[in-house]
């Protein structure tokens, strides 16, 4: 896709890019210290241009005390000292930008870390200061206010409220974090926030990202007065059921996304947002895609949605329905670093992901799994819009669920006491070459931050090329053959007649897709076949396998 396209055009990049997610620490180790670093993503972005996506997000590469995988961000306009520096970025946006690869950062505007000057300024200044403004700190509720302020609940487990210690040694006011304690939650209603993020954007706009995507964007609002909240009686963090909570999805926080949307105008080349909202209903999150707000969100319905045909379709058919009058395209994902891997995921009874706990400890059937693997990337890149592929997806990385306890990090697991096993393993460094550990991700000898699994051997990149039956090809084949096939990207989406478990659309008359959820194995035009997840049977398409035909 051309670079210089006209801003909003209906042909801008990111309606239909395929943008590959990259967890820096776990991709590529450059300086050999077991972290994965920005030199080692550069030296990488050769792998990713010929894999055929047309650009990538990159979570966190802030500097962070690391206490949420740098979802805890201490300076917004820095890069951690463990990636490399300014320069280095520097150097990634240009090498990608030159080999026709688009960027964009991950801004994590909710909360900072508490290493954060500015949280660091508040707890050393006193109640009702400016410097406590720019968070949500309160007295606590009880007669020595040793109760929080509200009865909100955390994304990792617990109160949602922390009780700092004063400067002068007593005991002190709440603090609010919607996600762990290190990360305190910024006031959006305070001028001075919403006027350093305006200096954070222009920041790295200037620096030639393509785009930012918004880290829990439908956190950022909270109800004025900060009244308790009705959770229905599940203390967890259930987004997805929650109609009018005080601290989720409230309807000013589309006033910040206006205001950011303007500075985004102001900029040439379609610099472009996306949401990560995980709301209600279609409906809800079409609020955030309004001309005037961002330009794209992560569709989680579909990424949460059990391997069936029935939900498959309805959310496929509600997604289009409510993008359609607004006129936005949809961004369709199966995983990221915060999902169990598909591999895994669909080799399970429980296929779907509504719930952190869902299908976690069941065992899983790895070899179906990948198969359905194969089949659910056919069927994500048919659909119409664009698409994210987590980095490993195309490699068919199962989540490696027997991490020791001891290395595991994710705040989930220790905020849980253990319960919730958490999200490191989907977040192991990936293998790129060789027989042992550490798989060329870092030099032979150093130990990655996370210990990859042995049998990740027959899984690295080296392993995968050249076969023409590894999830590699086939990834490298589908993204190809969706930039070559004419007409995919403006074309509409039109079921045709199937039995109950088969999924069957045309994209006009650019592509037809079929795809087999059923337990038998369902005719098809086998001389119209373009590529098939797994090969074809007696002309006929076996269970769990997608199709791409020439309608
Ligand atoms: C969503 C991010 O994807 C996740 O990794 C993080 O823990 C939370 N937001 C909090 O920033």
């Amino acid at each position: 896709m051309a670079l210089d396209e006209e801003p909003g055009t209906p042909e801008a990049w990111w309606r239909t890019a395929v943008m590959y997610q990259v967890y820096p620490r776990s991709f590529a180790d450059g300086n050999g210290d077991g972290e994965g670093d920005l030199p080692g993503l550069r030296a990488k972005l050769p792998y990713l241009a010929d894999l055929g996506v047309d650009g990538l997000w990159i979570s966190p590469w802030f500097p962070s005390p690391m206490a949420d995988g740098g979802y805890d961000v201490s300076d917004f306009r820095g890069i951690h000292p463990m990636f490399g520096t300014l320069d280095d970025a520097d150097a990634v946006l240009r090498e990608a930008r030159d080999l026709g690869l688009r960027v964009i950062i991950d801004l994590v505007p909710n909360h900072t870390s508490d290493q954060h000057p500015w949280f660091l300024e508040a707890l050393a200044a006193a109640p009702g200061s400016a410097e406590r403004a720019r968070y949500f700190f309160r007295d606590g509720r009880g007669d020595s206010g040793e109760e929080p302020p509200n009865n909100w609940i955390s994304a990792f487990g617990g109160p949602a409220w922390s009780r700092i210690t004063e400067p002068d040694g007593s005991p002190g006011q709440w603090y609010l974090h919607l996600f762990a304690p290190e990360q305190p939650d910024l006031d959006w209603s305070n001028e001075a926030v919403l006027d350093d993020f305006d200096d954070v954007l222009r920041f790295w706009f200037d620096r030639g990202v393509d785009g930012l995507r918004i880290d829990a964007a439908p956190a950022m609002s909270k109800k004025a007065g900060l009244p308790d909240a009705d959770y229905g009686g599940v203390l967890q963090f259930r987004t997805v059921d929650w109609d009018d909570n005080p601290h989720w999805d409230v309807d000013t926080v589309h006033d910040i996304f206006r205001r950011w949307r303007a500075i985004a105008d102001t900029y040439d080349g379609d610099r472009a947002f996306v949401a990560e909202a995980v709301v209600s209903t279609p409906e809800r999150l079409a609020a955030y895609l309004r001309p005037d707000e961002m330009h794209t969100a992560f569709n989680f319905p579909y990424l949460k949605g059990p391997w069936e045909a029935g939900p498959l379709r309805d959310v496929i058919d509600a997604t289009l329905s409510s993008f359609a009058p607004i006129g936005v395209p949809s961004t369709w994902v199966l995983t990221s670093h915060d999902e169990t891997r598909p591999v895994t995921r669909y080799g399970r009874t429980t296929t779907s992901s509504y719930f952190i706990s869902d299908g976690a400890g069941e065992v899983s059937d790895l070899a179906l799994g990948t198969r359905r693997a194969r089949a659910a990337a056919m069927l994500m890149l048919a659909l119409p819009g664009g698409a994210y592929v987590y980095q490993g997806e195309e490699l068919g990385l199962p989540n490696v669920d027997d991490l020791p306890d001891e290395v595991l990090q994710d705040p989930m697991f220790l905020r849980s006491g253990g319960e919730m096993r958490g999200r490191d393993g989907c977040r192991v460094p990936l293998p790129w070459s060789g027989q042992e550990p550490p798989f060329g991700f870092s030099p032979e000898g150093v130990t990655p931050w996370l210990p990859q699994p042995e049998s990740w051997r027959d899984l690295t990149v080296e392993a995968q090329e050249g076969d023409a039956t590894s999830m590699l090809t086939l990834y490298r084949d589908v993204l190809r053959l969706r930039r070559e096939t004419p007409g995919l990207y403006a074309a509409g989406l039109a079921w045709r007649e199937s039995a109950p478990d088969v999924l069957d659309f045309d994209r006009d008359d650019a592509l037809r897709c079929v795809v087999n959820l059923s337990t038998e194995p369902v005719d098809v035009p086998a001389d119209r076949v373009l590529l098939s997840s797994i090969p074809l049977e007696d002309g006929q398409l076996p269970p769990d396998a997608t199709a791409w035909l020439r309608p």
